[in-house]
């Protein structure tokens, strides 16, 4: 019943597929890599049942096929205000807004990733499970709700909903022989790759500081594709952590079991635990012992943008040092601390053209409040250890959606500012790799030309090989009033709309909550300008060219 699902993408979870077996969906929401990974988890047992799984993103999977599914796992974490994920919202519109879906022959369940330090915890997670019962589908297992901890819950989850996928299944013996190993290196167990190259790429008296790296992966076993995201398990920053337990009045030393292992706190607080940010469980905690009038008032209050206000440039050190006679015992001040998360990034290289690196573009996060030097974890860790063959741990998350063309003829319109250009380097690497003829069309932009315009010299080469046949730049703050990479777009929208015509593809990567608003604000009005169409008819444009997967973005 995968038909209507392009072969090529669909992930088998390995050999040894039975064409007789009962195969089941599972599809997973997001990039961060945390999803997909349980989506891989769930597959491996699904196999051991004699299943037969096949692991989709959501917008790797047709609105029609997903109607026809009848066994179905959904693994979704939860983006911004209870939103859904950006690659899952296509599928979403299309199921949440017809009610004369029937999905009667369904069977599913759902495990919903999420962050209690959020409102709306798991609130797409819960929306599919709801939305799905509503349609008829039968829900086979209580949905799951998971903290960022998650990975006892989902195994419990997986380890009960797959038997029940199995239930009534045509029993086939499967050849033990044919479950595939998990992979080797993952989330769980990530690949320690030698940090080979960090170099600064604005210049030293820019207001930012973006930098380069290399990491090797040269006898990993391990590949990659362009527009593939890295993972960076982080290691928190040891001026930090001393301070910390000095401020909770601690040694350091104090041995403390971290998922069942014995560690110094000082180790659990570098490698273990995040110790930037507050959960809200210290927050809660901190309100308590001080009895500090103003932090309880935010607590109780539902004005979430007050709490919001007060963290702001505030980290956990600033709390503590803000009630210096908060002091904590090793053991409970752990208790009150969410699991060190890995950081994900867009990859900056094609995996064909530099098999054994992986290069990324990443700002480094650095400010000054509460009197004090503020760092972001994971950017700065990478910024501040030295290219000498340290090891980095890291693991791949793909991304199937944000891919050079197959077509190598058709035109590419990429928009990148800042470090938004990360993925269109791997882009423009892998079509000279190939020595695609289609059109190359980047718009670049970030606040000073003389600071800011990172890998200059590469750009301007790929122009001169005839790589990048066209390039606009908007430097926001080199004149008075602002330009930016939406201003060019309009600018040029003429030959941009000429371009989607031809089938050219349109990718966006970078900022979130503004660029890539503003952007797609422009392709609408270039598209009802240029093409003649009403906004109703240039949405609907729009629209097609997401369905096509010609539109596709990687913000955050
Ligand atoms: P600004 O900071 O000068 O306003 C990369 O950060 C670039 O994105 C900067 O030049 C920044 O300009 C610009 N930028 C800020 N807001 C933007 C928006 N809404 N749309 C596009 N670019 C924006």
């Amino acid at each position: 019943f995968f038909a209507g699902m392009h072969s090529h993408i669909i992930q088998s979870a390995g050999s040894g597929d039975n064409a007789n077996a009962r195969s089941i969906c599972i599809l997973y929401g997001s990039q961060t890599g945390n999803s997909e990974s349980v989506a891989h988890d769930a597959a491996q047992l699904a196999k051991a049942h004699g299943l037969n799984p096949g692991i989709l993103s959501m917008d790797e999977i047709e609105a029609d096929t997903f109607i026809g599914l009848e066994y179905l796992l959904i693994i979704t974490s939860t983006y911004g205000e209870g939103e859904m994920p950006d690659n899952a919202q296509m599928l979403w519109e299309t199921i949440s807004s017809d009610d004369s879906i029937d999905l009667t022959n369904m069977n599913y369940s759902v495990l919903a990733l999420g962050d209690t330090s959020y409102d709306m915890f798991c609130q797409a997670g819960k929306d599919w499970d709801q939305r799905l019962e509503k349609l008829g589908a039968k829900r086979l297992y209580d949905r799951i709700d998971c903290d960022v901890d998650f990975d006892e819950a989902a195994e419990n989850w997986i380890g009960n909903v797959i038997p029940l996928m199995a239930d009534g299944a045509a029993t086939i013996t499967v050849d033990s022989n044919s479950i595939p190993a998990t992979a080797k290196y993952g989330r769980k167990n990530p690949f320690p790759g030698k940090l080979v190259a960090n170099r600064l790429l604005t210049s030293p008296d820019s207001s930012k500081e973006i930098r380069h790296y290399e990491i090797s992966i040269a006898d990993s076993g391990l590949s990659y594709e362009a527009g593939d995201a890295l993972n960076v398990v982080p290691v928190n920053c040891p001026e930090l952590v001393a301070d910390i337990i000095k401020a909770i009045g601690c040694s350091g030393d104090e041995e403390e079991p971290v998922s069942g292992v014995l560690m110094p706190l000082s180790e659990a607080l570098r490698e273990h635990f995040e110790i930037k940010l507050p959960s809200k469980e210290l927050l809660n905690e901190i309100a308590k012992r001080s009895g500090d009038q103003e932090l309880n008032n935010l607590l109780a209050t539902d004005d979430k943008d007050q709490l919001t206000k007060y963290l702001w440039g505030r980290d956990t050190l600033d709390l503590l040092l803000q009630f210096p006679a908060m002091q904590f015992s090793a053991a409970e001040f752990l208790a009150l601390l969410k699991p060190l998360q890995h950081r994900a990034y867009s990859i900056s290289s094609s995996g064909k053209a530099n098999p054994e690196t992986v290069h990324l573009t990443i700002s480094s996060v650095r400010y000054n409040s509460f009197n004090r030097e503020h760092k972001g974890v994971c950017s700065t860790y990478l910024a501040d250890i030295a290219d000498d063959n340290s090891a980095v741990r890291c693991f791949f998350s793909p991304n199937k959606v944000f891919r050079v063309p197959e077509d190598n003829d058709l035109p590419m319109i990429m928009v990148g500012p800042g470090t938004g250009v990360a993925p269109f380097r791997a882009f423009l690497q892998e079509r000279e790799f190939r020595k695609a003829k289609g059109l190359n069309w980047l718009f670049f932009g970030d606040r000073n030309a003389d600071k800011d315009f990172i890998y200059r010299d590469e750009i301007e080469a790929m122009q001169l090989h005839g790589v990048l046949n066209r390039l606009d730049l908007a430097f926001s703050r080199d004149q008075e009033e602002k330009i930016y990479v939406q201003d060019r777009m309009r600018e040029k929208g003429a030959e941009l709309f000429a371009l989607l015509e031809q089938g050219g593809y349109f990718f966006v990567c970078g900022d979130a909550y503004r660029m890539a608003k503003d952007v797609d604000k422009a392709l609408h009005d270039v598209i009802a300008i240029h093409g003649d169409l009403s906004e109703e008819q240039a949405a609907e444009y729009v629209n097609q060219m997401k369905k096509d997967k010609r539109y596709v973005r990687d913000v955050y």
